[in-house]
């Protein structure tokens, strides 16, 4: 696919998350989250600091005008906006975003903004436990209604949730303190589903509010082989993508889930509760695109043993059990193994699904790193798995797959979800390590510039 040139409206784009980067944990009026993690939590560097976006952007900004993206997905902390548990906006964390989005459109470059990245408010825990409760719904959609009054016309395309999957499963980020395993993974299905109900009552705000943006969720997608071509393992693999993505997609897309899930669900004890009224709002809207994030391929094989659900991640556990996958190279941070081709079979499998144009949200690389002694990054291993991940996603568009653009995780370095900053994946090195912020210099990596000539270029150089 090299030598391929992307058409004109294909958005380049690089990716971050609010709690990630941001930092200023304790400044401009923000309230505690559950990403708010201090020193002192083995091997999780402190979030409270993270990249210090908030004291580096308008460096960050001219760096993404100098790599020349078009779009920069970004998040949105929903405890900066609404710090307390009052419904009212905070002014300093709308200014701040004021800012942010203004300094951007200056730059011509497209903000996609997530409202919802595995963040979530404190107050709302300690209040009535966060996404377990249906207050919740309410309360995101008064968030989702502050920012979409206040920033229409400036924020053209939202996403929903980030990575459901993730965000509901992860005590770190629900706030869910439940040490029952089976009670835990009860409740990680009820969040999904207050999580899928309040996704379509914002997409109908949205309509209503501001008709010219579109909307649509971020899904982990999932590309699960089966570990042999036996028909137990193939099933296996099937059941893997229904538990790990097809469940949540149909619950955020089309607002019913396959009788398989149903079954199993009903068979576990784990099914919702579900109120009257739920199948309507469910039925209510339609996303206008899917969000992909796709790092790695997984594989699954036949369970013989029974079920375990005291094993991490909860979601683990299920009518299949993941395996290594031999054909996939894997590296110390990408275990799963590194499948650039699994990228073009999953979308091809969400769109044959969902018939919803796509776009990459997240795709990249993660290493430990260091600057060497010249104070530079050669990170050539970077530039290989990107290269041969655009690749792909030119296949798509060749194809004629609907695909809108391509977003590279991360602009710059940041607290990986769970291993901090010994896990990187900026194209833009941050100076600091999980015990020492240091002052967070940023660092051009090679992968900059290469990525900067690919985009100049709308596609692959040559290498014929
Ligand atoms: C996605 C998330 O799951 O993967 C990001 O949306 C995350 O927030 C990324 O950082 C990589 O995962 P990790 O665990 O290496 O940070």
């Amino acid at each position: 696919m090299n030598g391929f040139t992307f058409p004109e409206e294909f958005l380049w784009g690089a990716s971050t998350s609010a709690f990630q980067v941001e930092g200023g944990a304790a400044e401009g009026g923000k309230g505690p989250a559950t990403t708010d993690r201090g020193p002192g939590r083995p091997g999780i560097s402190d979030n409270r600091v993270a990249s210090d976006f908030y004291h580096h952007w308008r460096e960050d900004i001219e760096l993404m005008a100098e790599l020349g993206i078009d779009v920069y997905r970004m998040g949105f902390s929903w405890s900066r906006i609404m710090p307390d548990a009052t419904g009212e906006p905070n002014p300093e964390g709308l200014a701040f975003y004021d800012a942010v989005i203004d300094r951007l459109l200056e730059k011509d470059i497209e903000p996609l903004v997530t409202l919802y990245h595995f963040e979530c408010p404190q107050v709302l825990v300690d209040a009535f436990g966060g996404w377990k409760s249906r207050r919740m719904i309410d309360a995101y959609l008064r968030y989702a209604e502050v920012c979409f009054r206040h920033f229409k016309g400036r924020v053209k395309r939202w996403v929903t949730v980030n990575e459901q999957l993730i965000a509901t499963a992860a005590p770190d980020n629900t706030g869910d303190d439940e040490r029952d395993p089976r009670r835990r993974q009860k409740n990680t299905y009820q969040m999904s589903y207050h999580v899928a109900l309040a996704e379509h009552r914002a997409i109908a705000l949205l309509r209503s509010i501001d008709p010219d943006a579109s909307i649509g969720p971020v899904c982990a997608m999932q590309v699960v082989y089966p570990r042999s071509s036996s028909s137990g393992d193939i099933l296996a693999a099937m059941n893997a993508e229904e538990m790990l993505q097809n469940y949540l997609l149909d619950l955020s897309v089309r607002g019913t889930v396959s009788p398989y899930v149903s079954f199993y669900l009903k068979r576990e004890g784990f099914a919702p509760a579900v109120e009257p009224g739920d199948a309507e709002v469910l039925a209510s809207s339609r996303p206008d695109f899917l969000g992909v994030n796709y790092y790695f391929s997984s594989c699954a094989r036949e369970r013989v043993e029974p079920i375990r659900f005291d094993r991490f991640p909860p979601w683990s556990g299920g009518d299949f059990e993941l395996c290594d996958n031999p054909c996939a190279s894997s590296t110390e941070w990408m275990a799963n193994g590194i499948d650039p081709l699994g990228l073009r079979i999953g979308m091809r499998r969400l769109y044959d699904r969902y018939q919803l144009p796509m776009i990459v949200t997240e795709n990249g690389m993660a290493l430990s790193e260091e600057l060497s002694s010249d104070g530079k990054v050669d990170d050539p291993y970077r530039i290989d798995y990107l290269a041969q991940h655009i690749a792909e996603v030119g296949e798509l568009v060749r194809e004629g797959y609907p695909v809108l653009g391509y977003c590279v995780w991360s602009l710059m370095d940041l607290c990986s979800s769970h291993q901090g900053f010994a896990k990187r994946y900026g194209l833009v090195f941050v100076d600091r390590t999980d015990t020492d912020v240091k002052e967070c210099r940023r660092v051009r990596k090679s992968s900059f510039f290469w990525y900067q000539q690919v985009i100049e270029n709308r596609g692959l150089p040559d290498r014929s």
